[in-house]
């Protein structure tokens, strides 16, 4: 199964599935699951220094002998290091445990009031020295992206945000959408929150796909990246078996009906 590359509003790509690594802190469950994943196809990693496990993904890749270009690596910048000085340093630290001159993508990983238009300037550069391709936001409503019209020379091309089909967003999707702002939705799986929900089931059985495979799909469709994590193998290869089958116009809009604004994870909208 080849896996579609999204194309972004700088006109990079990047693989529409990527593994999510958080909460795999173990090195040795990091490596299992790394290894299945890197053996179904997954080429796209999405880590952060809050996750702790840099390191386990730059040896990881690093062992598969691939050159860096076959590799999409994102990490963030975790929100105790957005002063200017330790952004910079702490994202030196974060290339060196990525065992890699630049990443494929860098995000903030949270709104921090005050502190994210500097850090947002601190990031610009280091897009414009080479060491993050591309640039992004996380956890950004649309107020947080409006804001930066304000003070950014580059528009964020990615917003990672909860997204699924029991957290739809609206709003915010078509906010995206006409900013040429890529979404990748974290927490795809509404973090294994509700697996029984009655119209994903039906549809499983429908398309004799499983429960986990109709919520991917329904957000691939939609036109967003997934990022579902696993840290088991026989998961990992399951959510990445989603790009041989089709959800009817009909299914989309079924699905459309499911949202019920299930928050999973962070909650930004109250942050000012
Ligand atoms: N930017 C941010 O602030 C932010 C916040 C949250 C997440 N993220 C990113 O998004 C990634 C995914 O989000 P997430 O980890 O919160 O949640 P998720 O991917 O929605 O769900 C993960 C949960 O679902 C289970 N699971 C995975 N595949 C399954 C399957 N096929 N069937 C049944 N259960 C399955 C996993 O258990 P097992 O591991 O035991 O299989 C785990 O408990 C993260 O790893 C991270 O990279 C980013």
């Amino acid at each position: 199964v080849t896996v579609p590359h999204v194309t972004l509003a700088n006109n990079n790509t990047v693989p529409q599935i990527g593994l999510g690594l958080w909460q795999i802190k173990d090195q040795m469950q990091f490596q299992q699951a790394f290894e299945a994943a890197w053996s179904v196809g997954y080429r796209h990693f999405d880590t952060a220094q809050a996750y702790g496990n840099e390191q386990y993904l730059g040896e990881a890749w690093s062992a598969t002998g691939a050159t860096r270009d076959d590799v999409f690596i994102t990490t963030k910048i975790w929100i105790k290091h957005f002063g200017v000085k330790h952004l910079k340093s702490s994202f030196d630290d974060s290339l060196a445990s990525l065992q890699t001159d630049y990443v494929d993508l860098l995000l903030l990983h949270f709104p921090v009031t005050l502190r994210r238009k500097k850090a947002w300037l601190a990031l610009e550069r280091l897009h414009a020295e080479g060491k993050a391709r591309t640039i992004g936001v996380s956890n950004y409503t649309i107020r947080h992206l409006e804001e930066m019209k304000k003070y950014a020379s580059i528009m964020p091309v990615v917003n990672q945000v909860e997204l699924h089909v029991f957290l739809q967003q609206p709003e915010l999707v078509q906010y995206c959408k006409d900013h040429g702002i890529m979404i990748e939705a974290y927490s795809p799986l509404a973090h294994a929150k509700d697996m029984h929900n009655q119209t994903v089931s039906l549809l499983a059985q429908k398309y004799e796909k499983t429960y986990a495979q109709i919520m991917l799909r329904w957000l691939v469709q939609e036109g967003h990246v997934v990022l579902p994590k696993s840290g088991r193998p026989q998961r990992i290869r399951e959510n990445y078996a989603i790009f041989d089958f089709e959800i009817s116009t009909e299914d989309m809009e079924l699905l459309r009906t499911q949202d019920r604004g299930l928050r999973t994870c962070w909650n930004p909208t109250h942050i000012p």
